[in-house]
């Protein structure tokens, strides 16, 4: 297929390109505090009944993307942070099965699943649903986690010449009939076969997070969605990039996306009194080791240190949006204006701010012309 074929083909059949203009999801519930680090009371509770009834209502609300994190490990602190965690196939499996037309995403970290299995788990989920499964290709940065697999950190882009590899043992097993061999730096596998193949056509839809240079390479060139961390709206402008270098650089289409926290309350003041307690009951060691596990340390040199410590208890990085519901869809007109093709949402109370969310937001950004 070539690449206005492809597109095509996925416009009618893959539900994440259907003709929506900002594409919408549901972030990090299958993990104890989601992307929130913080010791705030909240209404989520680490259940299945209570994963399903979230995702069955983004389903519901037309709502195209149900994203988990993959992790095995706590971060520590007074909340351990994702400490509990729902194992991301066997969750995208059974989410699938639950669900009518949301695509359900599960994680591989490559260094820790090999390719031949990874592979088989994600055509088995892509029948499952029908074609609605999605891979989130991560290359791992949590040390200790990895060293529950007795599996070393490797360097930053080293990283990234591995995930090449498996990826491209992951997309052949997909769509070549036949066996074959593979024979790359890191993996020498032989004798590959995989059937069946998965429903979508060349395979299920792929996503990457990484913003090095690194990453947006990967991203580029075999991803079809890239996820941004903006701290501010002008971050989307250089997060672009990763568009053009897919386009110009290897002819292929790729998705700018991302992900946020948003407090919505029918008053600015009330929205902006529920983030700041989220801050307020912080858990800030949880959030340094984070940081130091992603590679950044505090230090005189530093300087945005505090601030990016306070955006990741507050949401993992990136910018959170935080306002009524007019503030919030003018947040996402701008996004969208500036060229970003779908966001993941995260809340504190996913159930009850999620269903405020499709009464009081959904109806405005219709009106905006962002859904229909
Ligand atoms: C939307 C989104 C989803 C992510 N999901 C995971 C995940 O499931 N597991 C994980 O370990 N890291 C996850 N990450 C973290 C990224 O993998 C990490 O930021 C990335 O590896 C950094 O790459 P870079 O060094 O190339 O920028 C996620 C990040 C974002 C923004």
């Amino acid at each position: 297929m070539n690449r206005e074929q492809l597109r095509d083909y996925r416009a009618q059949t893959v539900p994440l390109f259907n003709s929506q203009k900002l594409k919408l999801g549901v972030f990090a519930l299958n993990c104890s505090g989601g992307s929130i680090i913080t010791n705030f009371p909240t209404d989520r509770q680490m259940s299945w009944d209570y994963n399903k009834s979230v995702i069955q209502l983004a389903d519901r609300i037309g709502m195209e993307i149900a994203l988990p994190i993959g992790r095995f490990k706590g971060q520590g602190g007074s909340s351990n942070h994702n400490g509990s965690s729902y194992e991301v196939y066997t969750w995208a499996a059974a989410m699938a099965a639950a669900t009518e037309n949301i695509m359900c995403f599960a994680t591989s970290h490559v260094a820790l699943t090999h390719p031949v299995v990874a592979a088989k788990q994600a055509a088995t989920i892509d029948h499952v649903s029908r074609g609605r499964f999605g891979l989130n290709v991560v290359m791992g940065w949590f040390a200790e986690e990895m060293a529950m697999f007795n599996v070393a950190l490797r360097k930053h882009d080293d990283r990234y010449r591995y995930g090449d590899e498996w990826l491209s043992v992951v997309k052949r097993l997909w769509s070549e009939d036949g066996g074959f061999d593979f024979e790359g730096e890191y993996l020498k596998l032989v004798g590959l076969e995989s059937e069946p193949k998965p429903i979508q056509r060349p395979g299920p839809v792929l996503v990457n997070a990484g913003t090095s240079p690194a990453g947006v390479d990967f991203s580029a060139r075999n991803v079809d969605i890239c996820f941004g961390s903006p701290a501010k709206p002008e971050d989307i402008d250089q997060l672009l990039a990763v568009k053009t270098i897919a386009d110009e650089k290897y002819n292929r289409d790729v998705a700018l996306m991302c992900s946020a926290l948003v407090v919505c309350r029918d008053t600015e003041q009330e929205a902006q009194a529920a983030f700041q307690d989220i801050l307020d009951n912080g858990d800030w060691e949880a959030a340094r080791s984070m940081l130091r596990a992603l590679g950044v340390q505090s230090g005189p040199c530093n300087e945005g240190y505090d601030q990016r410590m306070r955006r990741f208890v507050a949401g993992y990085g990136t910018r959170p949006l935080v306002g009524t519901p007019e503030q919030i869809v003018d947040m996402l007109i701008d996004y969208s204006n500036r060229g970003l093709h779908g966001i993941v949402f995260y809340f504190k109370d996913y159930l009850s701010e999620l269903t405020y969310f499709s009464e009081r937001v959904m109806p405005l950004l219709k009106q905006a012309g962002l859904r229909h």
